[in-house]
C-alpha cells in the first residue's frame, strides 16, 4: 500500500514532493513542475538527448565516495565497478580516492583509462577467463581474489612471480552469512583452510588477506558482526594452525540504500565504527593483530546518483482494474534483476498537475509480466501520452544490465554537474544493433533509431 493511500488527504501534495534520501543530492524542482538534477533542466534534457536517458549526478557519487572514505579511512574503500562504470564515472571514483574492484577484462580497461594505477584495481570473480586474468597480469594488479581451490593451482601455473592473492572465504553455517554465495571457499568444511594451505605451499603466490559478500541490498548490521566474527575466529585458526598471519579484511558491499521515502536507509558512520570495534575485540581475543578492515560497496555509491528518464506513451487499465502507464523504456534498461525490489519511486517531470494521485503500475514498452518499472506508485490521474516521467534511484544495476530485447538500442548515459550536460555513454542506434548481424544485407532499409542523433550532446554543453 503506497503513503497516498493510506493516508488521501496528502495525495495533492506529495506529486510534488521528493524524497532527500531517494533522489539525487542535487535533485530540485523547478518552474512548471520541472524536475532539475545538477542544476539540468529534465525537459530540456528530454527534448535535446532523447528518453529513455539514464542521468548520473555527479556530485551525488563524489558525496557518497567522500562518506565512505570518511567513514573507513583513506585507502580502505574500493568500488565494485560492476555497479556502473564508464570511463567517465570512474575518473570521478578515481578523484575521490577509493581503489577499484574490477570483475573482467573490461572493466580492468575502463578502470586503467580512467586513471587507476595497477595498484589501486583488485581482480575479483568467480570464473575468471584467460583474458581476464591476462589483463590482471599485465596491468599489475595490487591483488587478485581467488574464489576456488581450482583457481589456486591456475594462479600458481600462470601468474607473474610474487601475486598478491586474496582468499574469498564463504563464513556460514546460519541465515544471511554468506552460504548462498555459488563460488568462495566455506570455512565450515575446511575448505578454506585447504586454500589457506595450498596457496602458502606456491613460492609464486603470496597470501595478503581475506575477502567475502554478504550479498546485496542487507541493511542488518547483524549479518555483517556475524560475519566478520567468524572470519576473524579463521584467521587466529590459520595464525595458530599454519603461522600464517593474514593482515587485510574485505568486508565486500551489499550496503542498503533506500528506493522509497520510508525505506531503511543504511547508518554508515555507525556501521564502520560497530565493524571497526567487532573486529578489535575479536581480534584481542584471539590475541592476533587487529587486521585492516576495507569494504568493496557497489550500489551504495552510485544507486542514488542515477534517475532514468521516459517518455509515456500510453495509458491504460489492468484486468484487475489498475491503472497502468505504459513508457518508452521497460526491463531493456530497467531490468528485473536489478536486485532492487524493483520499487523505485517515480515523479512526474515537467508540468504541475492538481489532478488526484492514483495508485499507478508504471510498465515498458515490452508486454511481458516482468517488464515492470515500478509496481505501485502514486501519480496524477491525468498522466497521459507524451508526459515526461523520472525514475529514481537507477544509478546501479540498471545501465551495467541493460538489454537488447525486442532489438531496442541501449538509453544514453549523460552526467549533469554545475548547470553543465555531458554525454559519458551515448544512445545505442538501431544500426549499431544490426551491425552485428552479419547476414543482414547492407542495404537494408535504415529505421532511425530515434529522433535524436545517436551522438547529440556529447561534450559539455550548457542545458
Ligand atoms: C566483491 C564484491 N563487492 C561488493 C559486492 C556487493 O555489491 P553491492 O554493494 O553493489 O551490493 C559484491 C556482490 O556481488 C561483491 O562480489
Amino acid at each position: 500500500m503506497t503513503l497516498g493511500q493510506l493516508l488521501p488527504s496528502l495525495r495533492p501534495s506529495l506529486s510534488t514532493q521528493l524524497s532527500a534520501d531517494v533522489w539525487p543530492v542535487t535533485a530540485r524542482r523547478g518552474e512548471d513542475g520541472d524536475l532539475l538534477v545538477g542544476g539540468v533542466g529534465l525537459t530540456a534534457l528530454a527534448a535535446s538527448h532523447g528518453t529513455p536517458s539514464y542521468v548520473v549526478d555527479s556530485a551525488d557519487v563524489r558525496l557518497r565516495c567522500r562518506e565512505y572514505v570518511t567513514a573507513f579511512g583513506p585507502g580502505n574503500v574500493a568500488y565494485t565497478a560492476k555497479a556502473l562504470l564508464s570511463c567517465g564515472v570512474a575518473r570521478w571514483v578515481a578523484e575521490e580516492g577509493l581503489s577499484l574492484y574490477a570483475g573482467s577484462a573490461g572493466e580492468l580497461r575502463v578502470a586503467r583509462a580512467a586513471g587507476f594505477s595497477g595498484e589501486q584495481i583488485v581482480l575479483y570473480g568467480s570464473a575468471k577467463t584467460p583474458e581476464d586474468l591476462t589483463a590482471a597480469y599485465t596491468g599489475g594488479v595490487a591483488a587478485i581474489v581467488a574464489e576456488s581451490l581450482g583457481e589456486i593451482t591456475r594462479l600458481a601455473a600462470t601468474a607473474p612471480r610474487g601475486q598478491r592473492v586474496l582468499l574469498r572465504v564463504i563464513a556460514g553455517p546460519g541465515p544471511g552469512v554468506g552460504l548462498d554465495s555459488r563460488f568462495g571457499l566455506r570455512i565450515d568444511t575446511g575448505e578454506a583452510e585447504t586454500a589457506v594451505a595450498r596457496i602458502a605451499a606456491q613460492s609464486g603466490l603470496t597470501l595478503v588477506g581475506l575477502d567475502c559478500s554478504v550479498g546485496h541490498q542487507e541493511n542488518r548490521f547483524g549479518v555483517y558482526e556475524e560475519e566478520l566474527r567468524r572470519i576473524v575466529d579463521f584467521l587466529a585458526a590459520m595464525r595458530d594452525r599454519h603461522g600464517t598471519e593474514l593482515t587485510r579484511l574485505n568486508l565486500g558491499g551489499g550496503h542498503a540504500v533506500a528506493y522509497a521515502g520510508g525505506d531503511l536507509g543504511f547508518a554508515l558512520a555507525a556501521f564502520a565504527n560497530r565493524m571497526r570495534g567487532v573486529l578489535r575485540l575479536r581480534a584481542e581475543q584471539h590475541r592476533i593483530p587487529v587486521p585492516r578492515l576495507t569494504v568493496s560497496p557497489g550500489r551504495a555509491l552510485v544507486s542514488r546518483a542515477g534517475v532514468t528518464l521516459y517518455r509515456v506513451l500510453s495509458t491504460a487499465h489492468g484486468p484487475d482494474g489498475r491503472r497502468l502507464v505504459a513508457v518508452d523504456g521497460g526491463m531493456t534498461d530497467c531490468p528485473p534483476a536489478a536486485l532492487c525490489g524493483g520499487h523505485h519511486s517515480v515523479a512526474l517531470v515537467g508540468r504541475t498537475s492538481r489532478a488526484q494521485l492514483q495508485p499507478t503500475t508504471v510498465v515498458g514498452r515490452h508486454n511481458e509480466v516482468d517488464d515492470v518499472v515500478s509496481p505501485s506508485v502514486d501519480l496524477p490521474a491525468d498522466v497521459h501520452p507524451g508526459d515526461l516521467l523520472a525514475v529514481a534511484g537507477t544509478g546501479a544495476y540498471h545501465h551495467c544490465r541493460a538489454s537488447n530485447y525486442h532489438l531496442v538500442g541501449r538509453p544514453a548515459l549523460l552526467s549533469v554537474q554545475d548547470g553543465q550536460l555531458a554525454t559519458l555513454v551515448r544512445r545505442e542506434s538501431i544500426a549499431d544493433l544490426l551491425a552485428r548481424d552479419l547476414d543482414l544485407p547492407p542495404d537494408a532499409d535504415a529505421v532511425p533509431a530515434t529522433a535524436v542523433p545517436a551522438t547529440a550532446g556529447r561534450g559539455m554543453a550548457r542545458a
